[in-house]
């Protein structure tokens, strides 16, 4: 087995993977109003290529995290078969969902071997959830949340994205929500994936501000953990953990150990990377799995340092973030 090295040191062993780039909601900060036009289904993978590259990653390179996203995963017909497949996979195998379909399918797959979930929900109130996602389900994705918890995903993570002037004053409401549901509230910092070019740096609520509006109500504690895009704290009354993702403010390239493969098969090195490294094209001939681990090898290869968010250098990736998947 090889290990992955990134140009920066970092060994890469995360393989994030979104199965469709469909979504039932319009996140303000994710898709335009209108929509986006989906992908053909014959350039999306199959599950069997899905599972190769996958399979792949895991007994040359010793990839040992696989997240499923979108758009929205469980919006792919058969999600949880899929879910069957990889858990043969000596992985931590997650899924990034809205979690507006897991009132319904957490229980199946849980049982079909996922081992943890994100769920991400920007809002507890109704009006402003419907105004964020534009779609009316607030009641569906709490729903979602407690049937992930009874299904038994340990932790339940929910991913909260803030933004200035929007729902910027839902921090300490989300971390009483966390505490009592025995969920971990995770702010990720607004970023410029946007598919209609709004974002702009007085939008992005600091994970360092959110963190100390916690701390004065429900106090915290950093501890030691493994380097991750995450900075993570503990209740001190030990009521549970918190954490944020300084993506902006403190960005954490230098320590991501990701590569993400498109629903269409395009290995990304970044959410902002560039450019692709197409895996489908080798799947569809007849390529060896030599030729497979070649692609890997060659994306981790083009990993940055650092994606240059606010300053002239930075470029907005063509796709936005429900095309590549977070
Ligand atoms: N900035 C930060 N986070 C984002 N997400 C989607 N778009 C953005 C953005 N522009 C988050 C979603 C979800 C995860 C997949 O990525 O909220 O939790
Ligand atoms: Fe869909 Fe997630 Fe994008 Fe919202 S953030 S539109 S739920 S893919």
């Amino acid at each position: 087995m090889v290990t992955l090295v990134d140009p920066h040191g970092r060994t890469v062993r995360d393989l994030r993977i979104s199965v469709t780039d469909r979504c039932d909601f319009r996140c303000r900060y994710c898709m335009p109003a209108e929509g986006l036009t989906w992908l053909p289904r014959d350039e999306v993978l199959t599950f069997e290529e899905i599972v190769r590259v996958a399979r792949v990653s895991v007994a040359r390179f010793g990839f040992d995290a696989i997240r499923l996203t979108g758009g929205e995963p469980t919006l792919r017909r058969g999600i949880v078969d899929l879910v069957a497949m990889l858990r043969e996979l000596p992985v931590d195998l997650a899924m990034t969902t809205n979690g507006a379909s897991l009132d319904r399918l957490a229980a199946p797959l849980r049982a079909a071997g996922l081992r943890r979930v994100n769920i991400s929900c920007d809002s507890l109130r109704l009006d402003r959830f419907a105004a964020i996602t534009r779609r009316d389900a607030l009641g569906k994705v709490l729903a979602g949340i407690d049937a992930a918890l009874a299904a038994g995903f340990d932790p339940v993570k929910i991913n909260v994205v803030l933004m200035r002037g929007v729902n910027d004053d839902e921090a300490v409401d989300f971390a009483r929500f966390g505490r009592e549901k025995g969920a971990q509230i995770r702010f990720i910092e607004f970023m410029p994936l946007d598919a209609e070019g709004g974002w702009s740096r007085d939008q992005v609520v600091a994970a360092d501000d959110t963190i100390a509006a916690i701390n004065a109500v429900y106090p915290l504690e950093g501890f030691a953990h493994e380097v991750e895009p995450a900075t993570r704290y503990r209740y001190v009354d030990g009521r549970g953990e918190i954490g944020a993702v300084p993506s902006v403010t403190r960005p954490f390239c230098g320590d991501c150990d990701r590569i993400r493969l498109t629903a269409d098969g395009q290995i990304r090195s970044c959410l902002f990377a560039l450019d692709e490294h197409d895996v489908r094209a080798v799947l569809r001939s007849g390529g060896s799995d030599d030729d497979v681990a070649a692609v890997v090898e060659r994306a981790v290869g083009t990993k940055w340092a650092g994606h240059h968010i606010g300053q002239v250098t930075f470029i907005r990736p063509g796709r936005s973030m429900s095309q590549i998947g977070g």
